[in-house]
């Protein structure tokens, strides 16, 4: 199973202090890569990324408030120093403009020996982009690093209309969601 640089030196991510990768860029799979289409790239989220827009991208899933680029930074801080729980993942295109973005979120139990789930979020791709195969690319790339990391399944919530999406990703409906707004 893959180690993460925070686990072997008990440091946080080294990226908290600098504008490096939320993870290690060898969790990236290279036959997701290279499925991209040309000049494409997909890479760990970073710190930069604000600028190169990944908030306007998730704008395209759901409501995201006046984030500025401190409050950003804090949170980006805050889920580098989780080490190896946070994978979340950028697409851009030839110009370095962040097109989509997708997470998965390792949860660490008791049950399972001490299973480990991964949970799949904010999947989301730019409205002039969608049909290039690019939702398909993320899904499979944070599948990849479930795997790599160690979870022995991963889960996620969509709406009905996405259910086909997820279906050509491998995944199979099971059970119902409920929630709970506060
Ligand atoms: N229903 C059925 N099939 C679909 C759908 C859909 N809604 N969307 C895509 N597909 C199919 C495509 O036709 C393609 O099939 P093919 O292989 O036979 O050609 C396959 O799924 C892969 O499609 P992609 O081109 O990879 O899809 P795209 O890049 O457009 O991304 C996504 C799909 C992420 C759902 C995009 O439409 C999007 O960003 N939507 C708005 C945000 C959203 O709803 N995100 C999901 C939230 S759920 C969550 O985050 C856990």
């Amino acid at each position: 199973m893959w180690s993460s640089p925070a686990a072997t030196t008990g440091s946080a991510n080294m990226s908290s202090s600098t504008n490096g990768p939320l993870f290690s860029t060898t969790l990236i799979s290279p036959l997701v890569k290279s499925a991209l289409p040309e000049k494409y790239t997909m890479r760990p989220l970073q710190r930069s990324d604000y600028a190169a827009g990944v908030l306007d991208v998730l704008k395209v899933l759901t409501t995201v408030g006046d984030i500025t680029e401190e409050a950003w930074t804090e949170r980006y801080d805050w889920m580098a120093k989780r080490g190896d729980e946070y994978f979340v993942l950028v697409v851009c295109d030839g110009s370095g403009k962040c097109v989509g973005t997708g997470c998965v979120f390792v949860e660490r139990k008791f049950i399972h020996n001490l299973g480990l789930v991964g949970h799949i979020e904010d999947i989301v791709v730019n409205k002039d982009q969608q049909g290039k195969k690019l939702g398909l690319r993320i899904i499979e790339a944070l599948d990849y690093i479930a795997e790599k990391v160690g979870c022995y399944k991963t889960i996620l919530d969509c709406s009905e209309t996405n259910e086909g999406f997820y279906v050509k990703c491998g995944y199979k409906r099971v059970g119902l969601e409920m929630a709970h707004y506060y």
